[in-house]
């Protein structure tokens, strides 16, 4: 499979970098505004290779993603400190107004993954730009959040991540929903799981891990200037889930024609992803805060794209 990345910034060069460490691609084609960057980040990802696979990275214009599988879009401007995701809006809808025509014209059959923030909004502007079926333009949505919760709950629990099944719904963003009802250690609710090994799930606790997770980007950003490795690997991640046809569940963003009541919103619900894209939405039993959460977070998102203009 060849993967195309437009945005040869810290995310985009990250899952360019995932995506050869783990040889989920047979070639990988960085596009940037800034060709001199372009260069530079397929070489120094390509001298990684020889230790770990044979994907073949380079940089090009857009006649290079011609034959792409997929295209991940990571380009655009992203938060400087204190700044919230949705103020960079009228910016990266601006890039994308241009960038989506471009890919398309050489890459029609591709599957888009969308990373700029915010990026419920920007999965709905290239859904809608592009005319492809929602079920192809998928937006990395709470991925990332889902990997937060399931690493701070496995820490807390002794467990591995990978047996912890819970997800964030709604935005990428200040009003997403940590789904704790319905989250699973191995086969057992987490609260049990907690409970069984003398850990309990407090409400301080679940507080902490809700700001932890909510607040995540926030506090790197501060940091560093910008969160790139968590959104690289999940990038890589949902290629492979495409490149293979695993029909695995993730949380991710596309165009759904309701949510809570709202018809027409890009936000999160876990989603099985395949070779065509997104193959099934779910809508897990949630509990009556949930719903409301949710149900806020999908008028939040709808009240922000009612006025854009495409
Ligand atoms: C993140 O959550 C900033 O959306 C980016 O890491």
């Amino acid at each position: 499979m060849k993967v195309g990345i437009v945005g040869a910034g810290m995310v985009g060069s990250s899952a360019g970098y995932a995506l050869a460490l783990t040889g989920t691609a047979s070639e990988v084609v960085l596009v940037d505004v800034s060709e001199k960057l372009a260069i530079a980040q397929a070489e120094d990802i390509a001298h990684a290779t020889p230790f770990h696979s044979a994907t073949k990275v380079r940089a090009g214009d857009y006649q290079a993603l011609a034959g792409a599988g997929i295209v991940i879009l990571a380009c655009g401007v992203n938060q400087k400190p204190g700044e919230s995701r949705l103020a960079l809006l009228e910016r990266n809808a601006e890039v994308f107004r241009q960038v989506v025509g471009a890919v398309l014209a050489v890459a029609p059959d591709a599957i888009l993954l969308i990373a700029s923030n915010p990026v419920d909004i920007m999965t709905e502007i290239t859904t809608r730009l592009s005319g492809l079926p929602a079920t192809r333009v998928i937006g990395s949505g709470t991925i990332l959040d889902t990997a937060r919760f399931r690493s701070l709950l496995g820490r807390h629990l002794g467990i591995s991540p990978q047996s912890v099944h819970a997800y964030v719904l709604g935005e990428h963003g200040d009003s997403e929903v940590l789904t704790w009802s319905n989250a699973l250690a191995g086969s057992v609710s987490v609260a049990s799981f907690a409970e069984q090994v003398g850990r309990p799930l407090t409400p301080e606790l679940r507080a902490e891990i809700d700001d932890n997770v909510r607040n995540a980007a926030y506090r790197i950003i501060e940091g560093k200037g910008s969160t790139y490795y968590g959104i690289g690997a999940g990038l890589a991640r949902l290629v492979k889930a495409i490149a293979l046809d695993q029909r695995a569940v993730f949380s991710v963003s596309i165009l759904t024609p309701e949510v809570e009541g709202v018809r027409d919103v890009a936000l999160s619900v876990p989603r099985v992803v395949g070779a065509s894209g997104v193959i099934v939405d779910l809508f897990p039993e949630l509990d009556a805060a949930e719903h409301a959460a949710l149900a806020r977070s999908a008028a939040l998102l709808k009240e922000k794209t009612a006025s854009l203009q495409l």
